[in-house]
């Protein structure tokens, strides 16, 4: 292995720790405030996996920075991962149900289609030939010791580690650069990934060199971390996801949420505190409600002092239900119009193929492939 790659193999696995972790809270911190001041540098890119459905957890984790960020004027890419489904399980679900939900959920939010791009990666092959000359650039060992992969890989039991798992940070690489984006609103267990994409800029421009000199065809993306907060649990206290039926999506009904919210986990003593160390359920559901009606979670505690865990999942629920009623109207809207979200996304897959087609163009010259 050359030096190069040693470095980078310690760097991704550096990229979870304490420190490391800080630095990139710093560095989100810095970037925040100077898209506040000139937005016209960056561009952003980030994405989704389709494997279900878009659940509050998402809209308190991701996607509100999204908008945020589109509102300040940040030009965005949202890549609906449709082949990153496929790097854990056997098919692909119900995946066009899920691609036109989740067009729909990003479109109820307020995410503008004419200044952001919502694209699939199925339908960009430009895109994925980057995978090529990128798996050139990485090695078998340095894509082992990626920590995201190896819990991925823990939380499918004993299924056997696939060739797209083991690479598809690299995929992530292509996702990002190939639309050279320079800032991926990510959270924390997506850092490792970022470091890779940063890995496979450098090495492309070291080993492959340029489309014209004094200009590296890729540059080196940021992770935008979302800020602070605890992260939204499931109903059960573990992490939210479908299969644990924990979950509530953004397009269920008032009635689905308010059955879901019913079966919470609490615990028998009557009053109410914010305590996320000693009572991590409760104070989800405490944390949840604080969110969704804009307050601060001790107020809301003690507001709630001994109305138990009937009295917190009804304030839950209220707040819930009343914080995505608009969201959900819109959404509604949207669903009864397929042939609408249609149409935005092959525009969104005409505008990401055209920047594809050219970085890939930039890639060929680079590497003199051009005959
Ligand atoms: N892996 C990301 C997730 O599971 C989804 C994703 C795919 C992504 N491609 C991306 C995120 C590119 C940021 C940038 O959430």
């Amino acid at each position: 292995m050359s030096d190069a790659a040693t470095d980078a193999g310690e760097e991704l696995a550096q990229s979870t720790s304490d420190a490391s972790l800080t630095r990139s809270v710093e560095r989100s911190r810095e970037i925040r405030a100077q898209i506040e001041k000139d937005p016209t540098g960056f561009r952003v890119m980030t994405g989704d996996r389709p494997t279900g459905n878009l659940h509050i957890g998402h809209l308190l984790g991701s996607l509100q920075n999204r908008l945020e960020v589109q509102q300040l004027g940040v030009e965005t890419f949202i890549l609906i991962a449709d082949y990153q489904v496929i790097t854990d399980r056997d098919g692909v679900g119900p995946i066009r149900e899920r691609v036109y939900s989740m067009m729909a959920d990003y479109l109820a939010l307020g995410l503008d289609p004419v200044t952001t791009t919502i694209f699939t990666h199925s339908s960009v092959p430009a895109l994925n030939q980057l995978m090529l000359p990128f798996l050139s650039l990485v090695t078998d060992a340095e894509l082992r010791r990626n920590p995201t992969v190896k819990a991925e890989l823990d939380d499918t039991g004993d299924r056997p580690m696939s060739g797209l798992l083991l690479t598809y940070p690299v995929h992530q690489a292509a996702d990002i650069l190939f639309c050279k984006a320079n800032l991926v609103p990510v959270g924390k267990d997506q850092l490792p990934h970022l470091e890779q994409a940063r890995v496979i800029a450098r090495r492309f421009d070291e080993r492959y060199g340029r489309a014209v000199p004094d200009q590296p065809v890729f540059r080196a993306p940021d992770a935008l971390l979302a800020e602070g907060g605890a992260v939204i649990l499931g109903m059960d206290g573990a992490k939210m996801s479908k299969s644990r039926g924990n979950v509530i999506e953004l397009g269920m009904t008032a009635d689905e949420t308010a059955k879901v919210i019913k079966k919470a986990v609490t615990d028998s003593d009557r009053h109410i505190t914010y305590d996320p160390v000693n009572r991590p359920e409760v104070s989800n559901l405490v944390n949840l409600a604080a969110l969704f009606l804009k307050r601060d979670p001790y107020a809301v505690a003690e507001q709630l002092g001994d109305a138990g865990g009937g009295g917190l999942k009804k304030l839950v629920t209220e707040a819930v239900n009343e914080g995505l009623a608009g969201h959900r109207a819109r959404r509604a809207e949207l669903v009864a119009h397929p042939e609408h979200l249609q149409q935005i996304l092959h525009d969104g897959n005409d505008r990401a193929n055209a920047v594809a087609d050219a970085t890939l163009a930039e890639v060929r010259t680079a590497m003199k492939m051009v005959y």
